[in-house]
């Protein structure tokens, strides 16, 4: 197998955008699109990645940081130069082939770069172009053929005259090289043109001058070559991905009735049978079992979901939500909030850095942080884990099958043994053994007629 690499060009302003980021940052379903093109690379099974970086390249370096190798182009004179930029890193690697793609273009997939190589490969070309044939193609250039089919040109659409403008086959960008021709054919673009740009697409013209042979690869994804130079844009393709993600979803038994607010990443497996309903948002690492209901109004990031649960007006990250778990509305799992089966959370409770065992209900106005509770416990309303005493976090245990009363405070560190009780209202600052009750509140004294004597009341107001 050859060895290859990617050369990804990232160092336009992209002015439309407005922005104070480098174009490649702008995102597509919450993922900057440098990362669409990333993963894309990763997936045809491409290691070595060098990112071209220019504008606001410091924002770029740190966002890569330890993902890529980056080099950086000080002046933007034209994806020529840019990849002129790369070329002490090719020098001195060892590659057969060089991939160079636009940071812009985050629909490129890993099918298309990989079919784009075995084409270029077994036809022995120095050149693939990866091309598509589009409606329209205005602004892309445009892919030039001669009278046998044989490609000989790009033509930008500056360069265009009225005849090569009706070519819809474009440039998506994205093509093959052969390191060593690549190399050789940078050293002799110039920058003749109106817009006194190092053109990375005149390389074609040249290789054909000196009888080298080019090619170019149609991809079946015509999305493949979408990019965004606007917001507006940036908005279709974030609809246009969205859209396919939940098609490939309701293909695979994922019902969503409503798909108004819903966007779910593309790495996301959700198990057949499970309804999800408006205003969902599944951001990264998210994994959700088979019949779920989950919605309206929730937001997952990182958080596993097992089966035959319902999660309404639930916003947890970095969370595990075991199966037949019936939460909210309105809960809240911050990071390391690890929930077994059967667990109930109702509404405005909040469970950070800590387990809860199987069948434990939490049902109202609670807080459960640094803890560990056990299988069947009972939460009354308003009860509090106080795990931070303004200088550390300090963890509750509570055991299996222990009610805690309403309004109950849980100095932490503290624990509390299996199956005992704890009388509403008590603040608990000591171990409670297994089976004791548990009250730490003053004793209720009724002073018989004291309102009469002391008429604590204004006047009457109604
Ligand atoms: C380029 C192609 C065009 C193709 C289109 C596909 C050239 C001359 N034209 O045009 O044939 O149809 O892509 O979208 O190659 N960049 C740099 N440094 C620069 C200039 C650009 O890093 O000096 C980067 C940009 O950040 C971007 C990529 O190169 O990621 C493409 O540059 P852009 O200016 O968008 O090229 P297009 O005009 O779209
Ligand atoms: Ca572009």
């Amino acid at each position: 197998m050859s060895k290859n690499c990617a050369v990804i060009l990232a160092g336009g302003e992209g002015t439309r955008m407005h922005s104070q980021k480098p174009k490649v940052m702008a995102e597509l379903l919450f993922k900057p699109m440098i990362d669409h093109v990333l993963a894309a690379v990763k997936k045809a099974g491409i290691k070595d990645v060098c990112v071209v970086t220019g504008y606001q390249a410091q924002i770029l370096e740190a966002h890569l940081s330890g993902r890529a190798y980056t080099v950086r182009q000080t002046q933007r004179l034209g994806t020529g130069h840019a990849v002129m930029q790369a070329e002490d890193y090719l020098r001195t690697h060892e590659f057969d082939n060089v991939l160079i793609l636009n940071g812009d273009a985050p629909f490129m997939d890993s099918v298309t770069i990989s079919e784009a190589l075995a084409y270029h490969e077994s036809r022995g070309f120095v050149q693939t172009v990866i091309s598509a044939r589009i409606e329209n193609p205005y602004g892309y250039g445009r892919i030039v053929r001669d009278f046998n089919g044989d490609f000989c040109a790009i033509v930008e659409e500056a360069s265009a005259d009225k005849e090569t403008k009706k070519i819809n086959e474009i440039n998506s960008g994205a093509m093959w090289f052969r390191k060593n021709d690549l190399l050789s054919l940078l050293s002799k673009i110039t920058n003749n043109n109106s817009k006194g740009e190092y053109y990375l697409t005149d390389t074609v013209s040249i290789a054909v001058n000196e009888k080298l042979r080019v090619g170019a690869y149609t991809a079946k994804n015509a999305d493949a070559v979408l990019g965004a130079n606007t917001r507006l844009q940036l908005n279709e393709l974030n609809e246009l991905l969205r859209r396919k993600i939940l098609e490939r979803l309701m293909l695979t038994g994922v019902s969503i009735p409503c798909t108004d607010g819903v966007i779910i990443d593309n790495e996301t497996e959700i198990g057949a049978d499970t309804v999800i309903l408006p205003g969902t948002i599944i951001k990264e690492g998210c994994k959700i079992g088979e019949n779920c209901v989950i919605g309206p109004n929730t937001v997952l990031y990182k958080t596993s979901v097992g089966d035959n649960s319902t999660l309404n007006q639930v916003q947890a990250e970095d969370a595990v939500v075991g199966e037949n778990a019936n939460l909210g509305p309105f809960v809240h799992l911050r990071p390391n909030a690890v929930l077994g089966d059967h667990v109930h959370c109702g509404n405005f409770v909040e469970v950070k850095n800590s387990n809860v065992g199987d069948h434990t209900s939490v049902s109202h106005l609670t807080y459960v942080g640094d803890s560990d509770i056990g299988k069947g416990v009972n939460f009354g309303c308003g009860v509090v884990t106080v795990n931070f005493n303004g200088k550390t976090k300090n963890r509750c245990t509570v055991g299996d099958d222990v009610f805690i009363g309403c309004n109950t405070n849980l100095i932490a560190p503290v624990s509390v043994g299996s199956r005992a009780y704890i009388a509403a209202g008590s603040t608990i600052t000591d171990e409670v053994p297994s089976d004791a009750l548990a009250i730490a509140r003053s004793r209720q004294q009724n002073k018989p007629g004291w309102v009469l004597r002391k008429k604590p009341y204004r006047d009457k107001k109604y």
